[in-house]
């Protein structure tokens, strides 16, 4: 009797909760145009259930989570869940022709993955053309059921998604500059949560955030935008980061958040200015010659009890160039490094990588000018294969890719000189790095001047890694790892790699499959400012891909 007691309490106690905890999460998916109108201006956009944003998704760390997405458009579609780690379920990351062939009109397709040690907030967004502009939505973890956050509980938690609004159809835009040659055009205005606010010209009353006095919101504050690297600011407030990318940061108070293309923060929000209406700003971040949408989006935050009419507190934006400001913000995150919550940073490093990253100009005998720009990694310029290479790494399909990506520049140059003189022809290719299951890597990112240099959020699909180093010219690798932050480096899945700079990041390549690595700047991938890892399996159990879906799309 005794003894049966305790089992029914051992199973009580810890089968049954485990039972209860990790639950699947459904959800329907049904890609559709939808008339919007904006900027005063009628077009029809790709949606997820026709809005725009898309719907969130809520699940806790552990939850297994299904989509499934049909495919209502003349598009092909893809979605990825960008930051989501798809340790083994390499089939669900969702780049089109990386891990998976295209979703075509009128198919289906059930995207399936679970949610291992993240927590947080992340977004998804459509990973083929330029369709992430109106495809896109918030994914938000919340930590398993009866575990707190390490911060002090909020009393409400607010969703802030940011992004880019063209007024032409963004799609036609985008097919017509890859056949002239020309730049795209840059965006029109940029939206929180799907509103611009007033604009010259056009009137629009503008996201409003609402908030009653004394209370603490966390906001979960997304950049969706395609193109802009983007400000934050609240008028008279102060806010407290504590995570970045599904990982927390040890509590860090601000005044203007700096966020990439891919990047996600979570910051506590205090209401505890007197009663009225604040100004929210949300403006661009270029420091070099590049053009780029200078338009800010405005929306409020709204105490209750504020009277009607009552006139807005201002705030100043920063400068387009404030190259300080964002370089204060990316310092002041570290990791929480807890002892439950560890920085695991490799302290050994098996593939010491550097990449210069930056674009070049090609000949197009078919371009207006007689030339494109490209994107270009250690000088290739990653060609799209039309069989997805996950397959192709998964069932051997030779001729697809090689995997002979160069550890190293071809040349040594001063990347960060006055490079204008160059012969700037690249070459191109579909070439991968190899790396064996459980490596440790370090990747050095070199900005380059050529063309222009620019500021490029890095995002790597598959895994976090831990930013330990970054500065301003050529890295030097003799001084600059001496002064690297191994303890508690941020842990993100997208960095901002300075303008004529660098950025250092360590990973463990503890998910086999093939991930990809390219610049979140929408433009910049599309000119082929990127490349791929292939992870091969590990010989223990847990380490290897797992069987494709059956109703993996095929090519
Ligand atoms: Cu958020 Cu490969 O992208």
């Amino acid at each position: 009797m005794e003894n049966y007691r305790a089992r029914t309490m051992l199973l009580v106690i810890f089968i049954f909760p485990a039972l209860m905890e990790c639950k699947v999460r459904l959800y329907d998916f049904r890609v559709v145009l939808t008339n919007t109108t904006k900027l005063c201006s009628t077009k029809s956009i790709v949606t997820i259930n026709g809005k725009f944003p898309g719907p969130t998704i809520y699940a806790r760390e552990g939850d297994n989570v299904n989509i499934n997405l049909t495919n209502h458009v003349q598009y092909n579609v893809t979605i990825h869940w960008h930051g989501v780690r798809q340790l083994r379920t390499g089939w669900a990351d969702g780049p089109a022709y990386i891990t998976q062939c295209p979703i075509q009109p009128g198919q289906s397709y059930l995207y399936n993955f679970t949610l291992t040690g993240q927590r947080g907030t992340l977004l998804w967004h459509a990973h083929i053309s330029w369709l992430r502009a109106t495809i896109h939505g918030a994914i938000v973890i919340f930590p398993k059921k009866g575990v707190p956050y390490p911060f002090p509980k909020p009393d409400k938690e607010k969703i802030i998604i940011l992004g880019e609004w063209w007024k032409t159809d963004v799609e036609v835009m985008v097919n017509q500059t890859t056949q002239s040659g020309l730049p795209p055009n840059i965006s029109d205005a940029h939206v929180v949560n799907g509103q611009t606010g007033a604009v010259p010209g056009c009137p629009s009353p503008g996201f409003t955030l609402h908030v009653e006095s004394g209370k603490t919101y966390l906001l979960r504050i997304i950049n969706a935008a395609l193109n802009d690297e983007l400000f934050f600011k609240i008028a008279g407030h102060n806010i407290t980061v504590v995570e970045v990318d599904a990982a927390y940061t040890k509590a860090f108070s601000t005044d203007t958040l700096f966020i990439g293309p891919g990047q996600t923060t979570n910051a506590l929000l205090t209401a505890d200015k007197s009663v009225g209406k604040y100004l929210i700003a949300v403006s661009p971040f270029m420091d070099t010659v590049v053009a780029v949408d200078n338009v800010t989006a405005i929306a409020f935050l709204r105490y209750k009890g504020t009277a009607v009419f009552s006139p807005p507190v201002l705030t100043t934006t920063p400068a387009i160039n404030a190259t300080p400001v964002t370089s204060a913000f990316m310092d002041g995150l570290r990791s929480l490094n807890s002892r439950k919550y560890p920085a695991s940073v490799p302290l050994t490093v098996e593939h010491s990588l550097y990449f210069t990253i930056g674009v070049g100009i090609d000949p197009c005998a078919t371009c207006v000018n007689g030339r494109k720009a490209v994107g270009v990694i250690n000088n290739i310029s990653f060609i799209m294969p039309t069989t997805a290479l996950l397959q192709a790494h998964y069932y051997g399909i030779s001729g697809v890719f090689t995997d002979d990506f160069p550890a190293l520049p071809p040349n040594y140059f001063n990347y960060t000189g006055n490079n204008t003189a160059f012969n700037l022809q690249t070459t191109n290719g579909t070439r991968a790095y190899r790396l064996s299951f459980n490596s440790t890597v370090q990747l050095v990112l070199q900005g380059t001047t050529m063309i222009a240099p620019e500021s490029h959020p890095f995002h790597l699909h598959g895994f976090n890694f831990f930013v330990v180093g970054k500065g301003f010219g050529n890295f030097d690798p003799d001084n600059d790892p001496k002064k690297f932050n191994l303890a508690d480096p941020v842990e993100r899945n997208t960095i901002s790699v300075p303008t004529a700079g660098w950025a250092a990041i360590r990973f463990r390549a503890d998910n086999p499959g093939v991930w990809f690595l390219h610049c979140h700047l929408e433009v910049h991938t599309t000119w082929g400012l990127k490349m791929v890892f292939v992870v091969d399996n590990g010989e223990g159990p847990n380490e290897s891909i797992l069987p494709p879906p059956s109703d993996l799309p095929s090519c």
